[in-house]
C-alpha cells in the first residue's frame, strides 16, 4: 500500500499541554480520510504538523512519500495544499487578484494562471465573482475562494480543515461533490469536520482523535467495533413475558426494553434470527409493528467514544 500520509507516534506539546499525543495512522493514496474530534482535540495541530507549519515535539511523519523535517518543508509544500480554518485572503484585492497572487507563489506559469484560476473558481461556484473585492464577500463566499485557492496548485494531498463550516446547504453539497470528484482523480484528501453525516458520506475511513487517537476505520468498522448486532422490535401492546418469549428463539443472546412496547434483542446473526423472532412474537398473540436490524449512525459511534472523555474533563 502506497501511503500518502504516514504518522508514527506523532506528538505535539505546547508547554505542559499535550495537543496531540502519540498518534499513529496511515492514509493510502487516493483516500478521503476523515479526522474527527471535539474542540481542542488536536485536529488543526495535526494538520499543521503534517503540512510542515509546526514541528512535532516527538514522532515522525511522511507526506507524499517525503519525511517531514525542517529541510523537507518546501519539498512537501510543493506536493500538498492546505485550506485552514481561516481563509487567509487579501481583503483589499479582488477574488481574481488574490488567486493570481497565490498562483505566482505556487509557481504556476503566468500563461497558465488565468485558465487554472477560472477552473478553480468554477469548481467552487465562484466564477461569477472574480471581480469582487475579497473583503466585500460574505463569510461563506470567502470560504469558497479559500477552497479555490487550495485547489489551484493541483495538489497530490489536500488538507481541508472544516471546509463546509459556515456554508449554506447548496454550497455544502457543491463542496462535497467537489471532494468526491477529487477522490475520482486520485487526490488524497485529509478532511477535518464536525459534521458527522458529512464524514460518513464522504470518507473512506475515519479517525476519531481526542489528543490521542481513539479509533480508525471505515464507518462500518467503527460501528461494528463499538456496537454488537441486535434487532429492534416494537409491538402493538407490551409482550406479557418478554424474557420467556425471547429466550425461546434460537440465536437470541439477550434483550433490553427500549420503551413500553419496544425491545432491543441481541443476536449474533440478525438476518438468520429475524424470521423466527417474528413468528414467535406473532404466535404469542401480540401484534408485531416493527422488526429491523439495529443501525447505528456515526454520531452514535462518536458520542459513545467522546462523551465519556468530555465528561471526565469537566
Ligand atoms: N500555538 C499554540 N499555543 C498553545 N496552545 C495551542 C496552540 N495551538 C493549539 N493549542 C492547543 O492545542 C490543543 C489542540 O488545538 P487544535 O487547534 O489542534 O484543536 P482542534 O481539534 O483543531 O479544535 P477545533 O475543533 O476547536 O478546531 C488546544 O488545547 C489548543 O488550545
Ligand atoms: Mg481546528
Amino acid at each position: 500500500m502506497e501511503a500518502a500520509i504516514r504518522a508514527r507516534g506523532l506528538t505535539k506539546r505546547f508547554g505542559a499541554r499535550s495537543a496531540v499525543e502519540d498518534v499513529t495512522f496511515d492514509v493510502p493514496v487516493g483516500e478521503v480520510f476523515g479526522f474527527l474530534g471535539p474542540n481542542g482535540a488536536g485536529k488543526t495541530t495535526t494538520v499543521r504538523v503534517l503540512s510542515t507549519l509546526v514541528r512535532p515535539t516527538a514522532g515522525t511523519a511522511e507526506v507524499a512519500g517525503i519525511p517531514v523535517s525542517e529541510e523537507s518543508g518546501a519539498e512537501i509544500r510543493n506536493q500538498i495544499s492546505v485550506m485552514t480554518e481561516t481563509p487567509g485572503l487579501y481583503l483589499r484585492l479582488t477574488v481574481f487578484d488574490n488567486l493570481e497572487y497565490f498562483a505566482g507563489l505556487y509557481g504556476i506559469p503566468p500563461r497558465d494562471a488565468r485558465e487554472r484560476i477560472l477552473a478553480a473558481l468554477d469548481a467552487v461556484g465562484m466564477a461569477g465573482r472574480l471581480g469582487d473585492r475579497a473583503g466585500a464577500l460574505s463569510k461563506g463566499l470567502r470560504q469558497r475562494v479559500a477552497l479555490a485557492r487550495a485547489l489551484l496548485p493541483d495538489p497530490r494531498v489536500l488538507f481541508l480543515d472544516e471546509p463546509t463550516s459556515g456554508l449554506d446547504p447548496v454550497a455544502t453539497r457543491e463542496v462535497r461533490e467537489l471532494i468526491d470528484g477529487l477522490r475520482d482523480r486520485g487526490v488524497t484528501v485529509f478532511l477535518t469536520t464536525h459534521r458527522l453525516e458529512e464524514a460518513e458520506r464522504l470518507c473512506d475511513r475515519i479517525a476519531i482523535l481526542n489528543t490521542t487517537l481513539r479509533i480508525v476505520g471505515t464507518p462500518a468498522d467503527l460501528r461494528r467495533t463499538l456496537f454488537s448486532p441486535a434487532l429492534e422490535v416494537s409491538t402493538v401492546a407490551p409482550i406479557t413475558d418478554p424474557g420467556e418469549l425471547f429466550a425461546s428463539v434460537r440465536g437470541v443472546d439477550g434483550w433490553d426494553s427500549t420503551g413500553s412496547a419496544s425491545y432491543r434483542v441481541s443476536v449474533h446473526q440478525p438476518m438468520a434470527v429475524a424470521p423466527d423472532l417474528a413468528r414467535a412474537i406473532v404466535a404469542s398473540g401480540v401484534g408485531l409493528v416493527h422488526l429491523s436490524e439495529a443501525t447505528h449512525s456515526l454520531e452514535d459511534v462518536y458520542l459513545q467514544l467522546v462523551r465519556d472523555d468530555v465528561e471526565a474533563a469537566r
